[in-house]
């Protein structure tokens, strides 16, 4: 018999996402579905998933289990958020304002507002103070679906700074159910002091901030922005090669305003994942689609910046691209932090079909944090964090808007939301 901590009774229709992983092409259309579905985990594994009979048949519960009747629910995994921009102080509200007025994202960057702004917040944020806020921010993305989240610095642009934002990440996961991903991102745009030698703040990130973000073992991931104005393709190959020597996996923001080539480097360097793809030419969709580097997509950011232009989803599935959504939740160009509005703008801008949304925000998202042998799907020997919706089936999640159907959420074989609350 196997023995469970916890169970879910009668699940009455269940969305899987079971591999294989990642799902190109027309495999995004399976969402492995299936209906009165028992579940259990134990230690936060899943031990069995299948029918009521073969659950008496070979599960039993300890006498402290946590039993969830999920009969008028519909299951499916928690939702991945591979790209944020969490941990950030201030906000940009006053340059929302301006962009209502007609001033593009990029022309307020280039009067040195922007990043910039965030920068000049977060480095007057105290450790605690930034703490509180991403604590906050979690509580939100879980509410609204996310059980993984990654997690950039690149609000700091000096040592001090960027440590700090990493520290908070790290006593963020330390204290809250979501698990946090982090990326080290200095390279997120050229810090002020350096605005007219470039080169070198690329020496000092090199020489200096990598490999001490490697040594005190603060982040997983290396990002850079590549993009006109910030750092060309030739910077961004040198500084990628040096994280990888200092033993980052790498992940690149791409081709999002500018068609500079990013996605062509990313997969040239072995990124696990090029992100935005806005602006992204044939050549880049075909050296992604032929590559391991997942294609993240962002649809918030057209939405939030009120672009006519979209993220080829469309021609980048039909290549084969391993594509996955995410938030890309920062004050400037997403203040989005539910991957619920994600995965149904993934839809209604990026027109993918329902199913194909569905796996991107789960197992291929999982896939591009290279999570997924753990995460992502809901599979025996996979972590159980599952989201219980009040919905008549999966399709709800996209049809109906504005509302929030998620009522209980597992995270690591825990409730963490019940009813609609956290506990
Ligand atoms: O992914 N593109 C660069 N970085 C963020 C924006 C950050 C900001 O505006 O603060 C992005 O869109
Ligand atoms: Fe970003």
């Amino acid at each position: 018999m196997i023995s469970a901590d916890l169970v879910v009774q009668n699940c009455r229709r269940l969305v899987t996402c079971r591999g294989p992983i990642p799902k190109r092409k027309a495999s995004l259309q399976d969402v492995g579905p299936a209906e009165k579905v028992w579940m259990a985990s134990s230690k936060g594994e899943i031990v069995f998933i299948g029918e009521e009979k073969d659950y008496r048949k070979s599960v039993r519960p300890e006498r402290s289990a946590v039993r969830i009747d999920a009969g008028a629910l519909v299951g499916l995994p928690g939702f991945v958020d591979s790209h944020t921009h969490l941990p950030f102080a201030g906000n940009r509200v006053e340059e929302f304002r301006l962009r209502l007025q007609g001033y593009s994202y990029q022309q307020l960057a280039a009067k040195g507002m922007g990043i910039q702004t965030t920068v000049k917040a977060t480095r007057q944020a105290t450790e605690p103070e930034l703490l509180g806020l991403v604590l906050k921010r979690l509580d939100r993305m879980l509410l609204n679906g996310a059980t993984t989240v990654e997690a950039k610095s690149g609000y700091g642009l000096n040592l001090r700074d960027e440590v700090k934002q990493l520290k908070v990440l790290r006593e963020a996961a330390r204290r809250h159910p979501v698990d946090i991903v982090p990326t080290f991102m200095g390279a997120h745009d050229i810090p002020k002091e350096y605005k007219t030698r470039k080169s070198a703040y690329i020496n000092l990130l090199i020489n200096k901030i990598i490999p001490e973000v490697s040594r005190r073992k603060l982040a997983e991931f290396f990002d850079i922005f590549c993009e006109e104005g910030v750092y060309s393709v030739e910077e961004t190959r040198r500084l990628t090669e040096a994280a990888k020597r200092a033993g980052f996996k790498i992940r690149i923001h791409a081709d999002e305003f500018s068609a500079l080539g990013g996605a062509e480097l990313a997969a040239e360097v072995g990124a696990a994942s090029a992100d935005h793809l806005i602006s992204i030419t044939e050549e880049g969709i075909r050296a992604l689609s032929r590559s391991e580097t997942a294609a993240t997509l962002l649809p918030s950011v057209s939405f939030f910046l009120m672009l006519k232009k979209k993220a080829p989803a469309r021609r980048l599935i039909a290549a084969g691209a391993a594509l996955n959504l995410a938030s890309d939740f920062n004050p400037g160009s997403s203040m989005v932090g539910s991957m619920l509005f994600v995965l149904q703008l993934g839809v209604y801008l990026l027109k993918m079909s329902i199913e194909e949304a569905i796996n991107a925000v789960t197992a291929n998202a999982a896939y591009a944090l290279r999570r997924h042998e753990s995460i992502g799907s809901l599979e025996v020997g996979k972590r159980l964090d599952m989201l219980l919706c009040d919905v008549p089936d999966y399709a709800f999640l996209v049809y109906e808007l504005g509302f929030n159907p998620i009522r209980h959420i597992i995270k690591n074989g825990r409730v963490v939301v019940r009813d609609g609350r956290r506990v």
